[in-house]
């Protein structure tokens, strides 16, 4: 549980990673490379007196994750370039004095598909869906059943490995927060969490597996994916989105 003050912390980092991704969002065109992204990311984050926490963490390399059509999360930058009708998450956890923030956003790449677009839309309701059950006294399965039924309504399905997570001046804490599964279940949301909601959805099966490289998961059938996420904060006066890109 995070006290007003720290919360508001938070929210400093939320609002850097924001900007960070407003900026990424005028970079994406094809040509550009998630290598040059994450060269970006790197000097706006000095820049800004702020440090990447996801270059060390368990051995991962960089400070954002590229992760590019059937990529589902923890893609590597690289310098091939992005091409017309690509799409691509890039995520990253932004550390400034000592407190984090964490959002993944999907952008396309030149003209894309009519399915990619569809698939990108769908991602970012269900994940407005699941914050829109985050509020106290509700139960975290209330979050990941909202987008799951929604994703499934769609005819699109949820990663299950990857969920949601408490953060603070760690990266992942309690509670976990899976993005299906029953409504009602788990624990019951309180005043002062803090936590991500980061769905990823599929355009083909949920299923995916981890390539020899140790981080980068695809999709088994090949189908693309997309994710969006943002940190949360549970006031009495309901959920505040830490990495709200509007503020
Ligand atoms: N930002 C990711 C999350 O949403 C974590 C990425 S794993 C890392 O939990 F090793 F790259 F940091
Ligand atoms: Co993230």
């Amino acid at each position: 549980m995070k006290t007003p003050d720290q919360i508001e912390k938070m929210h400093q980092a939320g609002r850097l990673l924001a900007n960070c991704h407003q900026q990424i969002r005028s970079m994406i065109q094809p040509g550009v490379s998630s290598w040059d992204i994450e060269e970006f990311v790197e000097e706006y984050l000095a820049q800004h007196g702020a440090i990447p926490e996801q270059k060390g963490y368990m051995g991962y390399q960089y400070a954002t994750c590229a992760s590019i059509n059937d990529e589902v999360c923890h893609g590597f930058p690289r310098k091939e370039p992005l091409q017309n009708g690509d799409i691509i998450t890039i995520d990253m956890v932004v550390n400034l004095d000592g407190w984090l923030a964490d959002s993944a956003w999907s952008y396309a790449v030149g003209e894309i598909s009519e399915e990619a677009t569809k698939l990108m839309n769908v991602t970012h309701t269900a994940l407005q869906k699941g914050i829109e059950q985050a509020k106290v006294g509700n139960r975290i399965g209330d979050i990941g059943n909202a987008i799951q039924t929604y994703a499934e309504s769609q005819g699109m399905s949820v990663v299950r490995p990857f969920i949601g997570h408490g953060i603070g001046q760690r990266m992942h804490e309690l509670p976990e927060v899976p993005h299906y599964g029953p409504a009602g279940k788990g624990p019951i949301l309180k005043e002062g969490m803090v936590f991500t909601i980061e769905p990823m959805i599929n355009l083909g099966k949920h299923h995916v597996h981890v390539l020899e490289d140790g981080w980068t998961a695809k999709t088994v059938d090949g189908s693309l994916s997309c994710q969006y996420e943002h940190t949360i904060a549970l006031t009495a006066d309901g959920p505040i989105i830490l990495t709200d890109q509007v503020n």
